[in-house]
Parts: structure tokens; sequence; C-alpha cells
């Protein structure tokens, strides 16, 4: 999923988000796990994107002493600059790089330097014209622009390789590099997955390594189906157009691979860079929950996750899809604070780095309208308080040329300050100020919100319904349950469980033997389980299971369905019982149709509609210690806030401060202390109750209820 995509997807949680009017509790964290984090030497990380390629020379020195007395600690450059960097095939030129990174140095600055391969040179292109990717429509993509080649090509990765070693080489021990950023954004193309005449190769070679025999494939896939019976591997063909949709475990294993080939072509530059950089750090830039890489895997080897920011984005989308002006923060906040959970939750809960943070009015054909004051800095501390460690503001200056000249960056197109630059200031002096500690502790949460991509794939190939749509649905499962200030990870189930008192899981449409076994361990240890529908209905091959369903989870659950329907015009309804005893609901997309199997099954829901009615909706099962609870419905907006926060509720999260909406909550700590971040996202002063007596470590006071807020105003307390 690219940005554009995630902000469609996001956008149909607007009218769940919208409806969370209600004041929710505040739940402080009680797990006692400590930072191991191997990135404990890292200096403090308050930089900007810097473009000395894009800025004359002469105004470098002057750039330098102006980040300088700004309080910046760091740049990351040069990500761009391939065809500076080798401005004829195999011919290297890192002297302007070597000056400006000199100059840098000079003023204590930083440089993380970034490999340049996601925008390769015209003279690249022209040579080797097999490197441009294919998309999904069997179009070959115009050079041009960036991120328009293919990830599996070998000249492609070759020179993407050669162009990183000659960096390598030249930086390893040039004073002021710490670090390097292994291309940009692989999650960033319009067109996500290349499907050339090498990704078909390369494909076919990784199913090789995947299946022990040709057999075991076709069995897998089921392709005795339409005849697609393969005798050598060398017939599997890529997933482009063709007379009827594409096998499904031949489409998710395509997905795989396409996952696969981006992250064994970062490894290639990693490798590298291990050897001839060993004392520095290595990552990469991704925005939040983009997925169509498989982002655990992406990181697997990197030291630490570095996340890209930009929470403007969703007023353009608000204003374009016609959905109003800019989205109110009810909506903004919980997207935003979900990309931050799933980046931070990539590399199990360490901090990351926000490389590039919005700092001004921000987009390519549209951009975003000026933050409101205080929204800058109220957004930088959003990002910490949900496990960042470092900022880097996106990006100094604001270019007068090029796709993205209406980015605006903390200095104006004339190179005066920008309106938010003194803001951005005040921001790095106080983040620096709250010190390593803070910076790198632990975020709490006793929430697992379970995403995973072999669901989101398989999903995204047979949805069933054409509104049914997995991020969707983790969307409006988060807004949700964020309301209830819990913290909350997201896990893909494959992991012990145990430090979490909930897991939610919507649509779990695949579900291995590993999450099935880590999910019953958890519910029988004392877990509550709270599963959406379509749970279990495939395995990893994306064959559909031959027992009832909710196949591998049927004892959890203590369920079975009777029947699933997609909803289009008929209409379908809710009625709540016992502990959910509310209004009636509609059901709209999808309804999972229960039949309870177990004698510790108890019914909390049951259908209105017609061939239906009666049925049970909504189950809950005591299971060992625990609870699984099956929402069969799809509920929409306030419909589902009531059901979700009803349960955790019951589930023993730990409830005590009242926090208004559009205040955010969460907090972090070490075994010596924890930082509680109290984050007013709303235009209006605020004011909340807490129990006991803390120190604001802003500025130093003791404060107590009830605690007031400024419009977009943070603060930051420790006990006293
Ligand atoms: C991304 C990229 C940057 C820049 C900004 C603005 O995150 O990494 O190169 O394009 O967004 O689009
Ligand atoms: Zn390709």
């Amino acid at each position: 999923m690219n940005r554009r995509h995630f902000i469609v997807s996001g956008s149909a949680t607007l009218a769940t988000l919208l409806a969370l009017q209600d004041s929710v509790p505040f739940l402080q964290g009680q797990q006692e796990r400590v930072s191991s984090n191997p990135i404990d030497r890292l200096p403090l990380l308050f930089g900007t994107d810097y473009y000395p390629d894009q800025t004359p020379e002469s105004l470098w020195e002057k750039d330098a002493a102006d980040m300088a007395a700004v309080g910046i600690t760091n740049v990351r450059i040069a990500e761009f600059a391939w065809a500076l960097m080798e401005p004829q095939e195999g011919s290297f030129d890192f002297k302007w790089l070597e000056r400006a990174v000199g100059i840098l140095h000079s003023h204590q600055i930083a440089v993380i330097l970034g490999t340049p391969s996601a925008a390769p040179p015209p003279w690249l292109t022209q040579k080797y014209p097999e490197v441009l990717m294919v998309n999904e429509h069997g179009v070959t993509l115009s050079p041009g622009t960036r991120r328009f080649t293919c990830p599996t090509n070998a000249t492609y990765r070759r020179l993407s390789l050669a162009v990183a070693t000659a960096m390598a080489h030249s930086f390893a021990s040039t004073p002021g590099v710490i670090g390097w950023q292994i291309d940009n954004e692989f999650t960033l193309g319009e067109s996500p997955r290349c499907y050339c005449r090498f990704c078909r190769e390369g494909f076919q070679q990784w199913l090789r390594g995947k299946y022990p025999s040709l057999d075991a494939l076709n069995q897998a896939w089921g392709t005795v189906f339409w005849s697609n019976t393969y005798t050598d591997f060398s017939q599997i063909p890529v997933p482009l157009p063709s007379g009827a949709p594409p096998n499904p475990g031949l489409a998710l294993d395509y997905d795989r691979y396409q996952s696969a080939a981006n992250s064994s072509f970062l490894e290639e530059q990693l490798t590298m860079l291990r050897k001839l950089c060993p004392a520095h750090f290595i990552t990469t830039n991704n925005v939040g929950a983009a997925d169509f890489i498989d982002l655990r895997e992406l990181y697997r080897n990197l030291d630490f996750v570095s996340s890209d920011n930009y929470p403007g984005f969703f007023a353009i989308h608000a204003s374009v899809s016609g959905s109003g002006a800019s989205a109110p923060p009810e909506v903004i906040v919980p997207m935003v604070g979900f990309t931050h959970d799933f980046m931070r939750s990539v590399k199990d809960g360490e901090p990351f780095l926000i490389m590039e943070e919005q700092s001004g009015k921000a987009g390519q054909p549209f951009f975003s309208p000026q933050p409101e004051p205080g929204q800058l800095r109220l957004w930088s501390y959003q990002a910490v308080a949900h496990g960042a460690m470092g900022i880097n503001y996106f990006r100094w200056d604001t270019t007068n040329f090029g796709a993205e000249e209406y980015w605006h960056g903390m200095l104006r197109h004339d190179r005066s300050h920008s309106p938010g630059f003194d803001e951005m200031q005040q921001t790095i002096r106080e983040l620096k100020s709250l010190g390593h500690e803070a910076l790198n502790a632990r975020y709490d949460a006793d929430i697992a919100l379970c995403f995973d991509s072999s669901s989101d794939w398989a999903l995204a190939i047979q949805p069933g319904q054409p509104r049914l749509k997995y991020l969707t649905e983790i969307l409006s499962w988060y807004g949700c349950i964020a309301a209830s200030h819990a913290g909350i990870d997201v896990v893909d189930a494959t992991q012990d469980l145990g430090r979490y008192k909930v897991l939610c899981s919507p649509a779990m449409y695949v579900v291995s033997r590993k999450q099935a076994d880590r999910i019953r361990h958890f519910v029988d240890g004392g877990g509550t389980f709270i599963a959406g529908f379509r749970l279990g209905v495939k395995d990893e091959h994306s064959r559909i299971v031959d027992t009832p369903l909710p196949g591998l989870l049927r004892d959890v659950m203590g369920v079975e369905l009777v029947d699933y329907e997609p909803i289009y015009s008929e209409k379908q309804g809710v009625k709540f019982s016992g502990p959910l005893a509310g209004a009636d609901a509609e059901c709209h997309i999808w309804a999972d149709i229960l039949d309870p199997k177990s004698k510790d099954a108890e019914v909390l829901a049951t259908y209105t509609g017609a061939q239906y009615a009666g049925k049970a909706a909504i189950t809950s099962h005591r299971f060992g210690k625990g609870r699984a609870i099956y929402l069969g419905p799809h509920l929409e907006g306030a419909d589902l806030a009531r059901v979700l926060l009803t349960l955790l509720g019951s589930s023993g999260v730990p409830r005590s401060i009242q926090a208004p909406p559009g205040i955010e909550v969460t907090s972090r700590h070490t075994d010596r202390q924890r930082w509680t971040y109290l984050l007013n996202h709303t235009a209006k002063p605020q004011s909340l109750q807490v129990d006991g007596r803390y120190q604001d470590v802003l500025d130093h006071s003791a404060v107590s209820s009830p605690i007031n807020i400024d419009p977009y105003g943070v603060k930051i307390l420790v006990r006293s």
C-alpha cells in the first residue's frame, strides 16, 4: 500500500472515529519490561533532512551555522543524489559531498548518509532500460521520477550496490558521519509491486526454495483447478491480467515474493555497509503502515526503525474526497497514533527514529494547510509519546524547483524562517532536555492489535465484499480501542503474547498453526482474545480450511459458523444483551453467523435480519483462565466503539485518569521511572483529573488535579 492508498483506507475510519465522543479512562501500563535497546550508545538525534545537492555551495556554510544555532544535532543527506555521485557509470565523485559533510561537521552537525538507489539517474535507465518496473497492468514505468525500478533486476542491484559501496569506502571513517539510511521508502511507489520478466524468474526461483517439490506446490495452490497443474517451475506465471482472476495461492505467494525481493535488495547494501562501516548504525525509512512489504522482514537486521510522519496528509484527503474541510483531531490523532504504534512494533517496541517529520505545508500536487501554532510541536511530542527517540524535520529549506517545490521546510523559498520555525527550534531544545533515558524508555502497552501481512494480502486478493478492506478494519478497531488510552502494540501473533491483557484481531482471515497455538496459549493463560469476522478461514497457503470455521481456533472460540455472508443492500441488524445491552445496531458489509458449541460460550448479541434472525452474532467463551470473544457482524462507528470499549472495560486493563475527547494519554517507562504524556490535540484549553502528585518535566512545576493543558499543548508528568 502506498501513501495514497493508506490515506484512502484511513479515511474510511472517519465515521467510526467521529462517533467517539465518550469520555474515556486512562490506563496505566503494568509491565516491568525494560529497554534492551542495542542502540543505547546513540547520540540524541534532533535534526533535519538537508539537500546540499539542491543548494548552491555558497549557502552551505550559513546553513550549517544556522542549523547549529537552532540546536540541530544532525542531518540526513544525499539519498537522492545518485546523478551527482556517479555522473557516468563507474566514475564516482564524492568531493562535493565530502565538502558538505566537512562543513556540517565543523559546526558539530552529525551526518546520516542515504544510499541513492531510490532515484537512478537517466544514464542508467537509458543504458539499461530493463531495470524499469512493470506494474500490475503490465505497463513498463517511465523513468524521470523516483521509485520506478525492479527490486529483482540484477543490473539495478549491481549498480545500486556499486554506488553505495563507493560511498561506504569514501565515508567509512569521515568525521561526523554516524549512520546510514539504505534507499528511501521502499513502500512509497505509485505502483507497489513489479511484474517484469526478471521478477517472474525470481519468483520461480523463490518458489523452488520454498516448496520441497513441484508436487507440493501444486497441492498447496490447488492447481488442478482450471487445469493449472505445473510440470516445471519455469511455467509458473506472475499474476498479471489474464482471462480470469489468479489462483489465490499463487497471488499470495507473489505478494510474499515481492516483499522478500525488496528485503533482499536492502540486505545486499546492508551486508556491505556492516563490513565497510562497522562503527555506523544502519536503518531505512518508511511511512507507517504502508503495507505491501512485510516491514518486520525488511527491518529484521537493521539497527532501528525509521519512520516518516506527515499528519497533514489526512487533511488533504478529507478535502479531496469531499468529506469536508480538514479532518478533526478525533480522526487524525488515532490514525497518526496507529502509524507510530505500527512502526514501533516492527522491532518489538524498540525506540524508533522519525527520519522525516512534517515541518510546514506538505504535499506534491496539493499541499496541506499550514499547521496551527502549536501543532508542529504537538506532533513531535506525539511521536515521542508513542516511542520515538529522535526527530528529523523534513526539510531544512524549501526548494524552488522539482516535484516537491511546495514541500515546505523550516525555511521558506526565500530562505527566511517559515511560520513554524521558532516552534521547531523550541521543540528541539525541549526534547533534547528530556534526555536519553526518557527518549529510550519503553512504551507501555496492555493491548495487542494483530496486523498480519498474510491476512492483509489474502483478503485483498479475495475480499468477498468490495468494501471489505483489512487495513480499514484494523484502523477502525484501533480508533475504537485507542479511545481507551490503553497503550497498543501491533503484533502478528506469532510471538509470545503473555505480556498483554487483551489481543484484538479483526479479519484474521489467514491463521497459521503457530498463530493458533500462540492465541490458544494466551487465552488459556488468562488473556482476553477479541476476534472479528472472517477468522481462521484460510491456512498459510491461502487454502480454505476443511473443517467448520473458525478452523484452527474453534476450540478457543467455542463456536462454529452456521454461515458467513457479505451484505449489500439487504437489511441485517444486531440486538445486544447481557454486558453489551444497548441500542440495536445495523450490520453492513459482512456477517459471520455463529453457533455456540461449548457449554462455556455465552451469547452477547443476536442477529435480527431475515433468515438468520435469532442466531448468535457475538459470543464470549471461557477457555482456560481467559476469554475468547467473537464479533460476527461488521459494526460501524459508535456501535463498534461501544462494544470494544465495554469489552476492554471488563478485561483487566487498569483505569485511572478520565480524559476528554481529543486528548491523548500515553506512557513510557524504564525500571526507574514512568513518563506520562498528555497531549491536547484540540484548539481549546482542556483540563483533566489525575490521582496523586506529579512533576511537570518540561517546566519542573509540581502538578496535581485538575491538570490544565493549553490548546495544542503538551504535559509530560513524572510521579513526585
Ligand atoms: C517521503 C520521502 C521524501 C519526501 C517526502 C515528501 O517521505 O521519503 O523523499 O518525498 O516524503 O514526499
Ligand atoms: Zn521486476
